[in-house]
């Protein structure tokens, strides 16, 4: 029997580091919210395959419209012979996404790919070069993406020249607030520094698009204020700046609505999807205002396996899903189950610096003081690995990756939450016992 020392071993002599690995287990099988392990033993899953799994591992809907796909055709690329699947994705995207007009979409295979086509329409649609994006962004590793994407290591480190024409900002990540004010009485004054930004970095007139995450996701799940998304549309409108959400890990139900704009009553005119579209096969979204759609000549827009039959009959299948098991609800009770016991953990454990969440999106910021609030790195990566050998598989987020961030399948049961919730906490305790409060 292969062992997950014997496999790693393998890996190693394989594969190149470049390609991370957060735990150094294999997976035999998937189930739910249940990973097993190829020495057979059980995690509960709080990672998600980084937030792809929101219907669940190997969904039972998922399985048979895959099933069926493949007995009939697996691809012909879209460019060459259609297919059904992915005009009928389409029209259900452009009807579920936020945005009261006509809409378009265009398929591709991953978050980054999507991202990179949001950003070529709206140069296209615009004729402006210049993108703005945001300080503890992640937008993907392909070299657009990348450069987009905030963090130098390990994402961007060595990795130069970046793509030209990328302006950052900083977001509104309250607790560690950029201009060193406080929610309310700020005013939401990092939304109006746009104003600012356009004489200090870029003139508007030359900005094709503004692209944000509506929660940061591996900057560290942060929620900004109500006001924050509808300042920064305004002024976007205001100068004609195409405003891209990028709901790769916000979208498909993780914030207990279908997609996280929806919260702060924001219409973007392109939003991008990709992550729990399609149930863990790979495919992501570019789905936007007809007109900015169409914008780019024909042929200018595609490629080889985009939109591929498997994967749309897959993402089909989960947005029936959706309807059926109504997990948008399921994700709000999950929210406020993980909210609240976060909470806790704040009221009993020091190093639990500030808890944050929408939906099912919460996030728990570590830290070694809480006023001096250095980021708890260390012993973020120490309860990662505690949790994985009582059996919980989770990941980290934020530029000093030191913020718990849970993406469990949202079709969890309620026992599973509890255990796995327990576990941190008996974690927690035992890597800080001295810090309790
Ligand atoms: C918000 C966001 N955008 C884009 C990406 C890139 O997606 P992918 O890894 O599928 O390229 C990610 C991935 O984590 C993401 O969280």
């Amino acid at each position: 029997m292969k062992t997950n020392d014997s496999l790693l071993a393998e890996r190693n002599r394989h594969i190149p580091q470049g390609p991370f690995n957060v735990h150094p287990i294999f997976v035999e099988k998937a189930k739910g919210a249940i990973i097993t392990d190829v020495e057979g033993k059980e995690y509960i899953d709080f990672a998600g395959g980084i937030g792809v799994n929101n219907i669940g591992h190997c969904d039972e809907e998922v399985l048979k419209a895959v099933q069926d796909q493949i007995q009939k055709y697996i691809h012909t690329c879209f460019h060459v012979v259609m297919y059904e699947p992915y005009v009928e994705l389409a029209k259900r995207l452009n009807k579920i996404t936020p945005g009261n007009f006509q809409k378009k979409t265009m398929l591709v295979n991953s978050g980054a790919e999507a991202v990179e086509n949001a950003i070529k329409i709206a140069r296209h649609a615009t004729g402006r070069p210049g993108v703005i994006a945001f300080e503890d962004a992640f937008h993907g590793r392909t070299l657009l993406a990348l450069s987009l994407t905030s963090k130098m290591k390990p994402y961007k480190f060595g990795f130069a020249p970046y793509a030209p024409e990328i302006y950052r900002m900083p977001y509104a990540y309250c607790y560690r607030c950029a201009f060193g004010l406080e929610y309310p009485s700020c005013e939401i004054h990092c939304a109006y520094f746009l104003r600012e930004f356009f004489n200090t970095h870029i003139s508007a007139e030359q900005v094709a698009a503004l692209i944000v995450e509506p929660v940061l996701g591996e900057g560290g799940f942060v929620v900004p204020p109500k006001e924050y998304f509808k300042v920064l549309k305004k002024i976007c409108e205001e100068n004609g700046i195409i405003f891209i959400a990028d709901e790769v890990q916000t979208g498909f139900g993780r914030t207990a609505k279908m997609f996280a704009t929806e919260h702060y009553g924001v219409e973007p005119d392109i939003t991008v999807m990709a992550k729990s579209m399609a149930g863990g096969f790979p495919l992501s979204a570019v789905t936007g205002r007809a007109e900015l759609m169409d914008h780019p000549q024909v042929g200018g827009l595609g490629g080889t396996f985009a939109g591929n039959p498997v994967a749309c009959r897959a993402s089909l299948a989960v947005l029936d899903q959706f309807e059926k098991i109504d997990l948008l609800k399921k994700a709000e009770k999950i929210g406020k189950k993980v909210l609240s016991k976060f909470k806790e953990f704040q009221e009993d454990y020091t190093v639990v610096g500030d808890v944050r969440g929408l939906g099912a999106m919460v996030g728990m910021e570590l830290v070694v003081d809480r006023e001096t609030k250095e980021p708890a790195t260390t012993f973020t990566k120490q309860l990662v690995n505690r949790c994985r050998e009582k059996g919980l598989l989770m990941i980290s987020a934020g530029t000093h990756s030191n913020i718990v961030r849970p993406l469990m399948p949202l079709v969890i049961t309620d026992h599973q939450l509890e255990r796995g919730l327990s576990i941190i906490e008996k974690s927690i305790a035992e890597i800080s016992p001295t810090e309790n409060l």
